[in-house]
């Protein structure tokens, strides 16, 4: 099979086509044909040799990549809940080693769900690392109630876009960060308050909030302590709750937590569910060929995407 593997870590010209063997799908795992893949901001931190590079790296050829769409070609012994010709999506193996860059990947069970058939393979593939990361985040780690104020930093980007979606869901008022020009997309997502970072301070122009999901890291986590309420959350996906605002959050009666994001079933499946009633959808921004992989990189390394980069694999 084709797979795009990386020769060594560093900038896109590492990546190279190449042909290495079908995996087999072990026990509960199934075989999936790709049709789409997403890429997301770890990927291109792996393949620079930073973020989960070091456990890729000892695992036959280095293959980056989680997010997949496809069909299952082949179920492995045990396997009852899907069987060839099936559509399903899923963030497989992470953290860990997903292998997704590729035609065939051998996928844990337990790390996907049904796609549901109304939704194109790219925006199946679009809806898994950054849909479960605002989904875990809001749900699992914030505990998300209604018609509580929920602060979405980046909110026009991968994980923000699924995180203001959910959030609304939930019945939550929803105030979004983002550069001017996504504001007109943020109201399409039905966000109820949108703030320009560049003009500006989120800390000074909002207040009483209970729940923050920052994903700009420490300088901005910090800051963001100033819009929550006495006992309300701040979960950082980008290691922003460190000693520092964990001890200063504390003074102030919050909570402030980091988080990373695991493979779910379970968890795939509550979104599968939200995507096919059409209550949240993946805003694929672009789609590249899988021989054009670095291009997608690029695309993501801007830090301007709206939305998702995905690839189209066959
Ligand atoms: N811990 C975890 O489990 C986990 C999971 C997923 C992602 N992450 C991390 O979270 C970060 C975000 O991931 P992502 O996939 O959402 O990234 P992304 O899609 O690449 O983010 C791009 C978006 O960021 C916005 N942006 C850039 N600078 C901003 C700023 N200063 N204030 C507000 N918005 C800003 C841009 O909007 P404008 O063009 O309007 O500026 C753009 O829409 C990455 O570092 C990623 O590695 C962590």
């Amino acid at each position: 099979m084709k797979a795009m593997i990386l020769t060594a870590p560093g900038d896109v010209e590492n990546f190279q086509l190449a042909e290495i063997d079908t995996p087999k799908p072990q026990k509960n795992e199934v075989l999936v044909k790709v049709k789409a893949i997403s890429v997301n901001p770890v990927d291109t931190k792996t393949r620079a040799g930073e973020a989960f590079y070091g456990q890729l790296k000892d695992d036959g050829p280095v293959i980056v990549g989680w997010d997949i769409s496809g069909e299952v070609a082949e179920v492995g012994e045990g396997v009852t809940e899907f069987k060839p010709g099936d559509g399903v999506f899923g963030m497989v193996n992470f953290p860990g080693s997903g292998k997704a860059y590729a035609e065939y990947v051998a996928a844990p069970v337990a790390h996907l769900a049904h796609k549901p058939a109304n939704i194109s393979h790219e925006e199946a593939a679009a809806a898994t690392l950054a849909a479960l990361t605002a989904w875990q985040v809001l749900v699992h780690e914030a505990k998300i109630q209604s018609g509580q104020r929920v602060l979405i930093h980046a909110a026009a980007g991968g994980v923000g876009h699924f995180a203001v979606q959910i959030a609304k869901h939930f019945g939550a008022y929803v105030i979004g960060t983002a550069s001017v020009e996504n504001h007109d997309f943020l109201r399409s997502l039905d966000v109820d308050e949108t703030i320009d970072y560049k003009r500006q301070k989120v800390e000074e122009v909002v207040k009483n909030v209970d729940i923050v999901l920052d994903s700009l890291g420490v300088e901005n986590t910090l800051k963001s302590l100033k819009t929550l309420r006495s006992g309300g959350k701040i979960v950082s996906i980008l290691g922003g709750a460190n000693d520092t605002v964990q001890e200063e959050a504390s003074k102030h009666h919050i909570e402030a937590k980091n988080y990373l994001v695991h493979s779910s079933a379970e968890d795939m499946t509550q979104l599968a569910d939200l995507l096919q009633r059409g209550i949240i959808r993946a805003h694929v921004a672009f789609t590249f060929p899988f021989e054009d992989m670095a291009k997608a990189h690029q695309q993501v390394e801007s830090h301007k995407t709206r939305g998702k980069v995905t690839v189209l694999v066959q």
